[in-house]
């Protein structure tokens, strides 16, 4: 399995992980998602990576900057979405996806990153709601749960 960074020609593959990978009720809401932090320039600029297994690609993640008020010369990012397809899922390669990102944006000075998902999910990889409770979401969260990893703590 390799991961690379993804470009504006791997749009359609994917928008397919994601429409594969996520519920029907989710799947076209999150594949636009992730096309969207594709196709539109930001700066920081939104970070992808795929990953592939022989040459297809299977799995995708996106890390998004995110500002936070007050917080001065902070550099920050969420992770989202995150996704493999199914017949590929259980494989590790969405745990190695996240530690890739997550080492790829230490390694370029970030200095924390966030996520909002599952927490038994995510503290597999380091991240935990106590240390996220002292940042404020900009809109009320449906889910009372974020959390917050310090990439420097991820091994
Ligand atoms: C969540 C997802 C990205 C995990 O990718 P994956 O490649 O299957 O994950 P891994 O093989 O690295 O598994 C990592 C761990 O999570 C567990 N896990 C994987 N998928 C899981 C699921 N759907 N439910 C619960 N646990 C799951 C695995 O058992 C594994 O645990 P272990 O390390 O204790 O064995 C993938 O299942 C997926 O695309 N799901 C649909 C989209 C989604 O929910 N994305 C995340 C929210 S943005």
């Amino acid at each position: 399995m390799d991961i690379r960074a993804a470009t504006i020609a791997d749009s359609d593959v994917i928008k397919n992980i994601h429409l594969n990978a996520f519920p029907e009720s989710e799947s076209a809401l999150v594949s636009k998602v992730a096309v969207d932090l594709l196709n539109i320039p930001t700066r920081p600029k939104v970070m992808h990576w795929v990953a592939e297994v022989d040459d297809v690609v299977v799995g995708h993640v996106a890390f998004s900057p995110v500002t936070v008020k007050g917080a001065g010369d902070f550099s920050g990012y969420i992770l989202a979405p995150l996704g493999v397809v199914p017949a590929h899922q259980r494989c590790g390669i969405g745990s190695r996806m996240v530690k890739y990102g997550v080492q790829q944006l230490s390694d370029s000075g970030v200095n924390v990153v966030f996520v909002y998902g599952d927490p038994e999910y995510y503290s597999k990889f380091g991240f935990h709601a106590d240390v996220a409770k002292p940042y404020l979401p900009p809109y009320p969260l449906e889910h009372p749960l974020g959390n917050r990893s310090d990439p420097s703590s991820l091994g």
